[in-house]
């Protein structure tokens, strides 16, 4: 069976570390592996509206910002297909029939859906789009016959949530869906980056992200100003580990050339770890460490940006012949489910002469 990746973001806001080594730096390892028959990578606007319906010019203008961070991170349109959601209409098809195959009360358990509906004070009110996004998901999964769903640790009840939609539908019908297996980040660091003041998340809200597209100055600010060990008073004094935001970035960034490139007294981050444990090593020291491997990540990503941001249009066209080229994957597909569930009427030349038995014509 050939392989198949989909996944995609909301264009709520630009990218930042935590979408980076949670999954965009995937993306681009899986996309230059050769391994994937398919790459699609989809913006979703029609998912960010059913929290945002009221604001969709912030949708409108996010698009374009998360296109030049996929762009900028190393996705290429000419071996991945980067599309808009809304522009594969046959995608709000799918998702009406699936509707059928998921009860309200399976959609109340989704703890992902859970947590949203109690960030967003949606208790009481939930919107009916919104409480059925799980289902949209699995829409945008099986419409391309998706494999493999790279995404972080939040998105696995939506996995799971397609695999059972996919089996149920396969189950009723006839063998037609995939079941999708998700990826997830490589480790725990990478699977949830905090945001720079320790909170558990980066989140815009909360003022706490390094963004793909920050200067230098902003980042090296955001990095000095980090969340450490409020412990470590003195630099004599002994530090933690856990807990503190510099060292999961360092988890997260960190490689044994860094050392040799930027802290040569250290071989590797378990000796930089057992100093600073021990007593002696100053936050400012290890600060500056991590400024060194974070700019020299974002350098190369913040110089393709300013290319594509000199060309705007041809961005717009790279994402416009990306949704053509996934909406003609969705239609084939749409085809086979309504085939499948025997709503094609027109094309079935038995279901209109087996009507001969009781009409004579
Ligand atoms: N729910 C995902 C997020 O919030 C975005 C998304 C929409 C997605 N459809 C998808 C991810 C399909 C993977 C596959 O980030």
């Amino acid at each position: 069976m050939s392989k198949i990746i989909l996944t995609g973001d909301r264009p709520t806001g630009r990218l930042h570390l935590g979408h980076y080594v949670g999954s965009l730096k995937r993306r681009v390892e899986l996309q230059n592996s050769g391994e994937y028959e398919k790459i699609l990578i989809m913006i979703a606007d029609a998912q960010a509206l059913t929290d945002n319906f009221d604001n969709p010019e912030k949708i409108r203008q996010n698009i374009i910002e998360v296109a030049l961070d996929y762009l900028s991170v190393g996705l290429d349109p000419s071996i991945s297909t980067l599309f808009i959601q809304s522009q594969i209409p046959e995608l709000t098809e799918f998702t009406f029939y699936y509707m059928n195959l998921v009860t309200m009360a399976r959609l109340h358990r989704n703890p992902t859906v859970k947590a949203e509906i109690q960030l967003r004070n949606f208790e009481s009110n939930i919107p009916a789009g919104f409480f059925c996004y799980p289902i949209s998901q699995a829409a945008d999964i099986t419409a391309f016959k998706a494999t493999t769903v790279p995404v972080g640790e939040d998105q696995l009840p939506m996995i799971e949530q397609t695999r059972e939609i996919v089996r149920k539908f396969n189950s009723i019908y006839s063998k037609t869906l995939i079941e999708p297996e998700a990826l997830l980040p490589k480790n725990n660091a990478c699977m949830r980056l905090p945001g720079t003041d320790g909170k558990a998340k980066m989140s815009k809200s909360l003022g706490n992200c390094i963004y793909l597209a920050d200067t230098p100055e902003e980042t090296k600010q955001k990095i000095m100003s980090m969340y450490t060990d409020p412990l470590h008073i003195q630099v004599s004094d002994p530090g933690h580990i856990e807990g503190n935001t510099v060292f999961t970035y360092l988890d997260a960034f960190c490689q044994n050339t860094h050392f040799e490139q930027f802290l040569p007294e250290y071989n590797n981050l378990e000796e930089l770890k057992e100093h600073y444990t021990k007593g002696g090593l100053g936050d400012v020291k290890i600060k500056k460490f991590l400024n060194y491997i974070i700019q020299s990540e974002l350098e190369p990503i913040r110089a393709k940006r300013k290319e594509y941001e000199k060309d705007i249009p041809a961005v717009y066209d790279i994402l416009k012949a990306g949704s053509e080229n996934a909406r003609t994957l969705a239609i084939e597909t749409l085809d086979e489910v309504k085939q499948a569930m025997k709503i094609n009427y027109f094309d079935d030349i038995s279901l209109i002469q087996a009507h001969k038995t009781k009409y004579e014509f």
